[in-house]
């Protein structure tokens, strides 16, 4: 698969790349559909870039998510893309594990985080989509990623998960010490996953002893029916929930409106369709900005836990297997013009919360914050654009989230 195409193989993980990765997959799609990379960290990994492959590959039982079938083990860091993770600190949630232990796990966590659960928390997300939007409505500019896209989703999660308000704005501080420095454990970093951790076993332990009408409680309430959640599941649970409903939901308003501005035409539809009433668009919509520029760009590490053979390549046991869902996402094979942003694209099964069992456990949260920040902002906001060049603009260069360091936009007069 990896020979000689006519062109050399693009340079991967450059800031060109960064900004715009999709040239490069187009490239691996088309003549090294599963490519072997040596990735920033300096290890080795499969980059599975076709749409059907991707698919195959995020539902096969071979792949495993657990990083001790990793060959390279020893000198792998932050598997699961958690920056400052540590071996026995977070290690059993959802994200880094297999069936039985993920079955149970997920069950239990789907028992608490229902749909009711999730609708009934659609009055919140809007009242914090206004106050935020208040707090910048009257100055005429602003940068939407600090201002907006980053604290709803963390004062959204920790709402639901049942951190006192008085809390959040800690919860606030940590998280954006994680989404600054986004990649390999720094000091920092490390400090704050330490202290969010501390914080939620202590808060687990407040819940046990005083349940409320919250996530937290509803996981200690599942697990105190026969069913076994231990207080270190518990504690990485909320951890997992926080941490992967946070800086997705980020980019996913981020990226979306970062997308609008630079297609007047859609951005336009979708206001008028908002004028008129409908939600028809704004539901499409918000899957085709997933499809086209979504949060995650690779999902979470797998492994191959035996020899295996994956669209034609020989994969070995032991090594290393990224979903480029970015790639997938916009496979000629897959999608018409792969492209182009056409907010009503139908038949669109993208690939952006993944497939399988680690489907994203969070989407109808997901879906119910872009829906409601993206209706707003454009209703309450109609002439917003974009500050600077996007030539200017600076995405964090993470190796699976893609989302950018800022976003300034104009309005008004
Ligand atoms: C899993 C995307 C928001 C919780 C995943 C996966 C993807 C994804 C691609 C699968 C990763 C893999 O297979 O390696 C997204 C996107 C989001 C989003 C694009 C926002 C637009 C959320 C939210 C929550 C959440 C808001 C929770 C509050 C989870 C959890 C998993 C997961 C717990 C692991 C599920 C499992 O392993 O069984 N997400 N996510 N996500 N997501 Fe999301």
């Amino acid at each position: 698969m990896n020979d000689c195409p006519a062109r050399p193989a693009p340079e991967l993980f450059t800031w060109e790349f960064a900004t715009d990765p999709y040239p490069a997959y187009a490239w691996l799609r088309e003549h090294s559909p599963v490519h072997r990379t040596t990735l920033p960290s300096g290890v080795e990994a499969w980059l599975v870039t076709r749409y059907a492959d991707a698919r195959q590959a995020l539902a096969d039982s071979r792949l495993s998510k657990n990083p001790a079938h990793h060959a390279g083990t020893a000198n792998a860091k932050g598997k699961t893309g958690i920056p400052g993770e540590r071996k026995a600190e977070l290690m059993t949630h959802l994200l880094n594990i297999d069936p039985p232990d993920h079955t149970r796990l997920r069950r239990l966590v789907t028992k608490a985080f229902t749909p009711r659960r999730v609708a009934a928390f659609a009055p919140r997300v809007q009242e914090l989509t206004d106050r935020l939007i208040d707090g910048f409505a009257d100055r005429g500019e602003a940068d939407l990623i600090h201002e907006f896209a980053f604290p709803l989703p963390i004062y959204a999660i920790c709402d639901l998960l049942g951190v006192p308000r008085e809390d959040q704005d800690d919860f606030r501080d940590w998280a954006g010490m994680m989404i600054r420095h986004g990649g390999g454990p720094r000091g920092g970093v490390a400090r704050s996953v330490k202290k969010m951790r501390g914080y939620l076993a202590e808060l687990i332990h407040r819940k046990r002893e005083n349940p409320g009408d919250d996530l937290i409680s509803d996981l200690i309430r599942a697990s105190d029916h026969g069913e076994h959640l231990t207080e270190n599941e518990a504690a990485a649970m909320a951890f997992i929930l926080l941490f992967a409903g946070f800086e997705t939901t980020v980019n996913l308003i981020g990226n979306g409106i970062h997308a609008l501005l630079r297609e007047p035409e859609q951005r336009e539809r979708l206001q008028r369709s908002l004028a008129e009433g409908g939600t028809e668009l704004l539901e499409t919509g918000i899957e085709e900005l997933l499809r086209y520029d979504g949060p995650v760009e690779l999902a979470t590490w797998r492994y191959a836990t035996v020899p295996l053979t994956l669209g034609g390549q020989d994969i070995a046991a032991g090594d290393p297997v990224l979903v480029v869902l970015a790639a997938a996402d916009r496979d000629p094979a897959r999608f018409p013009e792969p492209d182009v942003l056409d907010l009503a694209r139908s038949d669109n099964q993208h690939l952006g919360y993944g497939h399988g069992i680690h489907y994203c456990l969070g989407a109808p949260l997901a879906r119910l914050e872009g829906r409601t920040a993206l209706a707003t902002l454009l209703t309450r906001l109609p002439d917003l654009r974009l500050a600077v060049g996007t030539a200017d603009l600076r995405w964090r260069g993470g190796l699976i989230m893609r989302g950018l360091r800022t976003l300034p936009v104009e309005f008004g007069a």
